[in-house]
């Protein structure tokens, strides 16, 4: 008799604890505040084409953190420092997970590349070749010489229009001048030439589009025909192949071309090369992979350079003075070194400044791994968690005047691009934060020195440089919407 009491004692109090304490007094769990919603849809009509603006709008009004539904998807929605830091920051584990759609497994070999994979021991795996052979320090230093070679294709480009004084598609170039390098450190050459490159290019563009479409049928199943009847799972299967057929070329270049030489000679060896010779990952699992450098790599580069360039025509006053200090430290030498790009801290600071007020990707998307309560809300396992960055960046409680362009903030400041400090997290945080910071770094600031140290800017037909327009494409990294057309004046030219 004794022992069914403490039993049935001990089993209330397991009930109690489980399923009393994580509701509040209404019997409820306690959600983060949520804006009304509409029954199927959820919160679906209040977001736009550039979610991001969407969320900021909504978070106005019902504060940082908020509960909304997509469809019958709950979506955490994070939008300050302070909360990013409580739910991120002291809980990473918990969010680690990626989410994933039924097309974007079928563009990323379901599951077997590391953006999108879950964490886990196949992940630490990927992780840890990708930043041992591709994306370290060493490794990025060791191959300096590409990004040398490519900044100054893409100066030659830039100078052939400065004779005519005819507009440079700065947008265009950035694209390929980024999609060159990243290829030539992972596949070993350039792959955007001829009418293949000019296939693969399309094909990659229409992979960002397809990634950043919201399918409905993801959060209502019974609407998932729209996708089927608009063509866009057709677009899905195509691309794939595209890109499919593009990424077996490139391993079959490699396992030819080491049959070929024979030699074993690590120094002839890259990153494909590397990864082909590991057993534990399948041929889908290294396609996965090089298809996550082109996706995770161009786009955010090429990003980062065209909203840099748009900042500053925009603001001549900080061109001036960045202008100043790369031609103080360069004077008329033509090829700038590393040692210059490290005394360089205005460039740093305008770098910064552009990846807070534009971070390419915008939105960090998590999944919750378990249930969990943070700051007394009750999370569930497996909710979407989205954390708006780019409005963190703007947010006034961590920003003085945060809508105006003001590299001088950075000057001094401890903020690096480690995402410690959640205010300023472009590069995302903990243990999915981007493996690509240095690479990206050392691409864009060798290319913004050398624009400014080369060129003068203006805009065509006399348009007045305060009037170019800073409008967004929604996409997986944030654009222009408009290409960055301006007249390149070479600075030799100029002084004649
Ligand atoms: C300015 C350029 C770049 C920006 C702003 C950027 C930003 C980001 C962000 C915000 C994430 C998600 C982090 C998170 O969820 O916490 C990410 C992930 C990632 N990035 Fe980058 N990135 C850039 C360049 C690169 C480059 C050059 C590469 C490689 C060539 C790269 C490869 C990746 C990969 C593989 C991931 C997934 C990591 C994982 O899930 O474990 N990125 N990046």
């Amino acid at each position: 008799m004794l022992i069914l009491l403490i039993f049935i004692t001990l089993l209330l109090s397991w009930m109690i604890k489980k399923y009393v304490f994580k509701f509040n007094h209404h019997g409820h769990k306690n959600n983060p505040p949520s804006p009304p919603k509409l029954p199927v849809i959820g919160n679906l009509h209040q977001l736009s084409a550039l979610t991001h603006r969407a969320l900021q709008t909504l978070g106005a009004k019902h504060g940082p953190v908020m509960l909304l539904h997509f469809g019958s998807k709950p979506v955490l929605v994070i939008q300050s420092a302070d909360a990013a830091a409580q739910f991120l920051k002291e809980h990473d584990l918990v969010f680690s997970d990626k989410p994933h759609t039924s097309s974007t497994r079928r563009l990323l070999y379901d599951l077997k590349d590391m953006i999108i994979t879950p964490y886990g021991e196949y992940w630490r795996k990927l992780k840890s070749i990708c930043v041992l052979q591709l994306l370290s320090n060493k490794r990025v230093q060791s191959y300096k010489f590409i990004r040398e070679e490519e900044t100054a294709l893409l100066l030659e480009e830039i100078k052939s229009c400065c004779l005519s004084e005819t507009a440079v598609d700065l947008s265009q170039q950035f694209d390929l001048h980024s999609n060159n390098v990243i290829c030539r450190a992972s596949f070993g050459r350039r792959f955007g030439e001829g009418e293949n490159g000019r296939r693969f290019t399309m094909a990659l563009r229409e992979l960002f589009r397809l990634m950043a479409t919201m399918e409905i049928g993801e959060f209502v199943p019974w609407l998932s025909w729209i996708s089927r009847v608009n063509g866009f799972y057709g677009r899905v299967e195509k691309v794939r192949e595209e890109l499919d057929e593009f990424l077996e070329m490139v391993v079959e270049e490699h396992l030819s071309r080491g049959l070929e030489s024979g030699d074993g000679n690590k120094n002839n060896e890259n990153f494909v090369d590397i990864l082909l010779k590991d057993s534990s990952i399948d041929r889908d699992g290294i396609k996965g992979i090089l298809l996550d450098m082109l996706a995770g790599g161009t786009d955010t580069t090429s990003s980062t350079l065209e909203w840099a360039m748009t900042e500053l025509i925009r603001n001549p006053t900080f061109k001036m003075k960045l202008q100043a200090e790369v031609r103080e430290i360069v004077q008329d030498r033509q090829v700038i070194t590393d040692d210059d790009l490290g005394k360089m801290q205005y460039l740093k600071a305008v770098i910064k400044e552009t990846l807070r007020l534009h971070a390419p990707v915008s939105l960090l998307g998590r999944v919750t791994r378990e249930d969990i309560t943070v700051m007394g809300y009750d999370i569930s396992a497996n909710t979407l968690v989205l954390v708006n960055i780019w409005a963190i960046g703007r947010d006034p409680a961590s920003w003085d005047q945060p809508e105006m362009f003001h590299p001088e903030r950075f000057l001094n400041s401890s903020l690096d691009f480690k995402g410690v400090d959640f205010k300023f997290a472009p590069f995302g945080h903990g243990r999915r934060g981007c493996p690509g910071t240095t690479l990206a770094i050392a691409s864009v600031e060798l290319v913004l020195a050398n624009l400014v140290h080369k060129f003068e800017w203006k805009l065509p037909m006399g348009a007045k440089c305060e009037d170019l327009d800073v409008l967004e494409q929604p996409g997986v990294s944030l654009h222009r919407k408009n290409a960055l057309l301006v007249v390149p004046i070479h600075r030799e030219h100029n002084m004649l």
